[in-house]
């Protein structure tokens, strides 16, 4: 089970960039004023709202009860829900999701969910990390714990697949993929990497005694300043995208 927690607050402050970056990707789904629209790991709700905005009707899941308040607090129909076993049937004419599926463990489940979820000919629209995502940060991991006896890959939460792979799921999902790119955004950071590294890598964190977190932290930390500390001062992570669209089968 994930040890990973979300703050809402901390959210919006250290990482208010991935709503952000991910609204382009609206316009790839361009939801229409009549349809019903499915938002997977909304957090705290900035896209969903933003969905919401194009006249259409959204439900929103996540699996962190802090996100789902903060999202409903907005105003939104949101619900808290893991998505590797979604509880709709037939009823979405798209379904949307950012920066979230790389958290699933359980690809299959989550594309067999989205596509009981759909209509036929329902729409998919997504974007997540991609193969190679913050490979520095990994690597990092990897050497940290490493020197401490353990093997990163028992607690490693992310899943960043290329295009062959995704695809492949996608099919067997009973989608048809209309389009699949993956490609590099070096994403700047707001702060140090260290309120990064607080907020998104809690899991490698809790494989080291508490006692020990910081020092782990200090250690990535330290290995990431000559692929990530710019000449500025400011950080910036080796982020890598995987987007798609894909349609179900009629
Ligand atoms: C991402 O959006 O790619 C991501 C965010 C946090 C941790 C890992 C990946």
């Amino acid at each position: 089970m994930s040890t990973q927690q979300w703050d809402p607050e901390q959210y919006q402050r250290d990482a208010g960039f991935v709503a952000a970056l991910g609204a382009p990707l609206l316009d790839v789904l361009a939801p229409q004023p009549h349809e019903r629209i499915l938002d997977v790991g909304c957090g705290d709700g900035t896209l969903t709202a933003q969905l919401a905005a194009h006249g259409c009707t959204v439900v929103a899941i996540d699996s962190s009860a802090p996100q789902v308040a903060a999202a409903r607090a907005r105003g939104l129909d949101a619900h808290v829900m893991d998505a590797q076993a979604l509880a709709f049937e037939t009823e979405f004419d798209g379904v949307f999701s950012n920066a979230a599926l790389h958290w699933m463990r359980s690809p299959a489940a989550v594309l067999a969910g989205i596509a009981r979820a759909l209509k036929p000919g329902g729409r998919f629209v997504g974007e997540m990390g991609g193969h190679g995502n913050v490979a520095s940060v990994v690597a990092g991991y990897a050497q940290a714990l490493s020197v401490r006896g353990i093997d990163v890959s028992l607690h490693n939460p992310w899943y960043f697949p290329d295009c062959e792979e995704y695809s492949a799921l996608l099919r067997a999902a009973g989608f048809n993929v209309e389009a699949i790119e993956l490609f590099a955004r070096p994403t700047p950071l707001p702060g140090d990497v260290s309120d990064w590294l607080n907020m998104m890598t809690q899991t490698f964190i809790a494989a080291v005694p508490p006692a020990d977190a910081a020092r782990l932290v200090a250690s990535v930390r330290d290995a990431l300043i000559p692929s990530a500390l710019r000449a500025d001062g400011t950080w910036a992570l080796d982020y890598v995208r995987l987007r798609f669209r894909a349609r179900k089968v009629a």
